[in-house]
């Protein structure tokens, strides 16, 4: 189960979040002021020039790096109180993370990736392979189950990356650039079966990309400039 229920239809409440970096002791302010409220289910895309700041936001998001000030509540915790373990076991459990680069583990097979989030949170090896094979079917991969990354071509490994995101059913997705090396194609088939695979676990979902096919199938589209992230389409 998820450590949050998904009745609370507010997933995550980001509260003036603010992020700089400083360069040769000179402080670049990256987020200036980020207000955003993800409810269950919500799909959002986020856009931006290169250097905007989207990556930055996702890892805030994430709970992978820490906001210079302003807080981020997610199913009304603030995350900056959740210590060491309790961070990480609720990475696995309640988001997914999908980056342009599959990052799937060299050595492992195909089913062996996706399951590896249960495996890490300690469920038994046969129900976490039987769940590995279950959600490969629902994206046409029962033919490459064991084939190791090296063997799959990009889309099949771009889609063996959003099956590991999903498998624990988390609450939220968050999704950097996930096609951004695919052919237009390819990213169209790998974003419709990610879409298919969110609506199916009620899952939210927040995408960066730059390529406008994608931003359109989101119901919220926000830019991020100077520092602020603006609304710019509702598709639904
Ligand atoms: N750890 C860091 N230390 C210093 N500066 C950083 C750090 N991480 C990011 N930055 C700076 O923050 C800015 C935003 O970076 P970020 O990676 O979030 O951009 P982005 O919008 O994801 O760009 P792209 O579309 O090219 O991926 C950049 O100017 C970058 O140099
Ligand atoms: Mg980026």
């Amino acid at each position: 189960m998820n450590e949050i229920s998904k009745e609370s239809k507010l997933v995550l409440n980001a509260i003036d979040l603010k992020k700089e970096f400083s360069d040769a002791g000179k402080s670049l302010q990256i987020l200036r002021c980020i207000n955003l409220e993800i409810e269950s289910g919500d799909k959002i895309a986020i856009v931006g020039s290169s250097g905007s700041g989207k990556t930055t936001l996702l890892q805030l998001l994430g709970g992978l790096d820490i906001a210079s000030s302003g807080k981020i509540l997610i199913g009304g915790k603030d995350l900056s109180l959740l210590k060491g373990n309790e961070i990480s076991n609720f990475r696995n459990r309640s988001i997914g993370f999908i980056y342009q680069f599959h990052h799937l583990l060299p050595e492992f097979s195909a089913i062996e990736n996706v399951a590896m989030p249960l495996l890490i949170r300690g469920d038994r090896y046969k129900l976490a392979l039987d769940e590995a094979r279950n959600i490969l079917g629902k994206i046409n991969l029962l033919e490459r189950l064991y084939h190791k990354p090296h063997e799959l071509s990009g889309g099949e490994r771009q889609r063996i990356a959003v099956a590991r995101a999903l498998i624990t059913r988390p609450l939220l997705v968050l999704a950097d650039e996930p096609t951004g090396n695919l052919d237009s194609k390819t990213s169209s088939v790998v974003f419709d079966l990610m879409l298919e695979l969110n609506s199916d676990m009620d899952t939210a979902l927040v995408v960066v990309t730059h390529d406008n096919n994608i931003a359109n199938k989101m119901e919220k589209v926000f830019e991020l400039k100077n520092g602020i992230l603006q609304k710019i389409t509702s598709n639904n």
